[in-house]
């Protein structure tokens, strides 16, 4: 017996007539007094198999027994279905099999949600992920993150890209979130570090004289999880010596055109749009605008340059703004969206969210009576105010009014579900950056890419000026798509003194710069190259092009959103003996290990 001559997707009319032998899963079973029709899955598709007791009696009659997700193979003949019984939904809906002989390979118990649709808990889908990824649209994802990556081999090959890898037991780098660590045991008290990205590494290459370099690297940070953030996730990892941002833009637009070509079908135009990161705050509240929509923010200020209404005084006199903005047609909002939207706009870090509704030929609001006629006059051009529109306001530092109304202008807009063409495809790459932020809190300067850097030509001046640090430009860019960071990058230091010179705005001692980051000094010192690069979020990436809500979807093992892997139950407790091999001390009492899935 053999298991099969084609897969469950591949039989057309044209096989109308032959033999064929399939073997897969058992999807649904349907008895018809006498007649079953099943229809038989595996990653390719669907067939529907028939058992005729009047033709097949032996075979016909084991299929009683037949349950979901058992597997069989099966060997009979290829018939046209007969009129009006086909189905167009199914690529093989013009035939069925008539089945000659069943063998059943393998029983299954019965599952523990039905298979034909994605329903059932997230973690019950999880813990029984071997049976979720037999759905048909967790394979179809699987299925185009392979197409995706196949893709972005060949074209980074095409372009003479070496695909190299580099270290997972490694030493921490500096990209922000917290690492995870691994004790060692052959150096007691010390540990590696899991890659956070393959940064250092790959700027290594560059001074290695590789020129080229790209990997599917697996990243690391311990951060805390949502839809599009995994504690473990996949990045197309570039870089390149001798290069200007634009041969790395044309490069990706390069690459993105053949994937959405060779997944989407669709050919997508280029070059990409660019927006600096100070407009995209001013216009947008986000440093990855959704450009999907308008609705943008607008200053008003200077509109209010005068004011008496105490909340914009306040910010203007010190030294911030007002922003406004206009969510056309919404003076529908009820009074329980208005209190959501200024939690949120709390959240955001906003003291309030003065608005306006236009009704009835009338400015209501609790905030108008502060303003002059010429003030409202302005107001009215500046954010062309119609009937039937809410006008929404942020007064603060440049900053804060720009994310709170960023945020604020999301949510009004799924709040108002405003239409968006789901195959739109806006990219954007956002460019300059600043190349450090100023920590409150801490009262230190950190890096807003990562440390290696480098600042553009032109403000490299003001890092003499510790009070006009926070106006220096970076070379860096991050590429947007519908809204979502799917990447980001920079053209690097490649000189010790400057790098030197950054490590110590960043508050890293000369001490501390050698521990740490003495490879990359040294290295630094023996003749590196220009060099740049960036990363693509894959799992980004692959989400969006599958119209998927949660990157989840598009990872084979994902963890939930604790932190756990479901189906194998970790993290788990380890046995006593091997936490004494490693010289280390849990400082919390052992719980027992969760019993395995069921
Ligand atoms: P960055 O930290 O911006 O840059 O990461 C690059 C891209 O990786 C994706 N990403 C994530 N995806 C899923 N889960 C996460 N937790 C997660 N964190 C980041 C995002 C992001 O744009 N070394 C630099 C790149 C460089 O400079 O070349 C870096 O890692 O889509
Ligand atoms: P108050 O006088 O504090 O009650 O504020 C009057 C209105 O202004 C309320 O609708 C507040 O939500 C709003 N508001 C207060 N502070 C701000 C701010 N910084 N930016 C925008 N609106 C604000």
């Amino acid at each position: 017996m053999h298991y099969r001559d084609c897969s469950c997707g591949a039989l057309r009319p044209s096989d109308i007539g032959r033999e064929t032998t399939l073997s897969g899963w058992v999807a649904s079973r349907r008895d018809h007094g006498g007649v079953i029709f099943i229809d038989l899955r595996d990653r390719d598709g669907i067939t529907q198999i028939v058992f005729r007791p009047e033709l097949h009696a032996e075979a016909a009659a084991a299929a009683h027994s037949l349950r979901s997700e058992d597997v069989v193979t099966v060997t009979g003949k290829v018939v046209a279905r007969l009129e009006g019984t086909e189905n167009a939904k199914l690529a093989t809906g013009g035939i069925e099999v008539v089945v000659s002989t069943l063998t059943v390979l393998n029983r299954s118990e019965v599952p523990p949600f039905p298979m034909d649709e994605r329903i059932g808990h997230e973690d019950l889908r999880l813990t029984h992920r071997f049976l979720d990824l037999r759905r048909p649209d967790m394979a179809s994802n699987l299925r185009l993150r392979h197409r995706v990556t196949k893709t972005i081999r060949d074209v980074l090959d095409t372009e003479g890209f070496w695909e190299i890898e580099t270290p997972i037991l490694s030493k921490s780098t500096p990209e922000g979130a917290r690492d995870f660590l691994v004790p060692s045991r052959l150096h007691p008290g010390s540990f590696y570090a899991l890659p956070q990205a393959p940064q250092q590494y790959k700027q290594m290459l560059m001074v290695g004289g590789v020129d080229k370099y790209f990997q599917i690297a697996r990243c690391f940070r311990d951060e805390d999880l949502r839809a599009d953030r995994q504690p473990e996730f996949t990045q197309v990892d570039i870089e390149a010596s001798f290069v200007k941002p634009d041969d790395l833009f044309k490069l990706i637009e390069t690459m993105f055109q053949r994937v959405f070509r060779e997944t989407r079908g669709v050919e997508i135009p280029v070059p990409f749009k660019r927006m600096t990161h100070s407009d995209a705050m001013n216009r947008f509240g986000s440093d990855k605008p959704d450009t999907r929509f308008g609705m943008e923010l607008q200053d008003v200020g200077d509109i209010f340059k005068d004011s008496q209404f105490k909340v914009f005084r306040a910010a203007l006199d010190a030294g911030g703004v007002v922003k406004a903005m206009n969510a056309k047609g919404f003076a529908c909002i009820t009074t329980g969206q208005i209190e959501e939207l200024t939690e949120l706009a709390k959240g955001a870090g906003a003291k309030g969210l003065a608005f306006i509704k236009v009704e009835n030929g009338e400015w209501k609001s609790p905030i108008v009576k502060f303003f002059t006629e010429s003030e409202k006059a302005a107001l009215s051009e500046r954010l062309g105010m119609e009937e039937g529109d809410l006008i929404l306001f942020g007064a603060d530092n440049w900053e804060t009014s720009c994310v709170v109304l960023g945020r604020v202008r999301l949510h009004v807009a799924a709040l108002q579900k405003i239409a968006i063409d789901p195959d739109r495809l806006d990219f954007l790459w956002v460019v300059d950056f600043p190349l450090l932020h100023h920590s409150a809190e801490e009262q230190r300067w950190h890096a807003v890419h990562h440390p290696f850097t480098r600042p553009k030509a032109e403000d490299r001046e003001l890092l003499k000026d510790p009070s006009r640090l926070a106006g220096i430009r970076a070379e860096a860019y991050d590429i947007v798509l519908n809204g979502v960071e799917i990447g980001g990058g920079s053209i690097r230091i490649h000189e010790g003194d400057l790098q030197s010179e950054i490590f110590s705005v960043l508050g890293i001692t000369s001490e501390e710069q050698e521990q740490q980051f003495g490879h990359i000094l040294r290295a630094f010192r023996h003749g590196a190259p220009p060099h740049g690069g960036l990363a693509l979020g894959l799992d980004r990436l692959v989400a969006l092009i599958a119209r998927e809500e949660s990157i989840r979807e598009v990872i084979a093992f994902p963890k939930n959103n604790r932190g756990s892997e479901l189906m194998t139950a970790s993290p788990s407790t380890v046995d006593p003996k091997q936490i004494r091999d490693l010289y280390i001390a849990s400082t919390v009492k052992q719980k027992p290990a969760p019993a395995p899935a069921a």
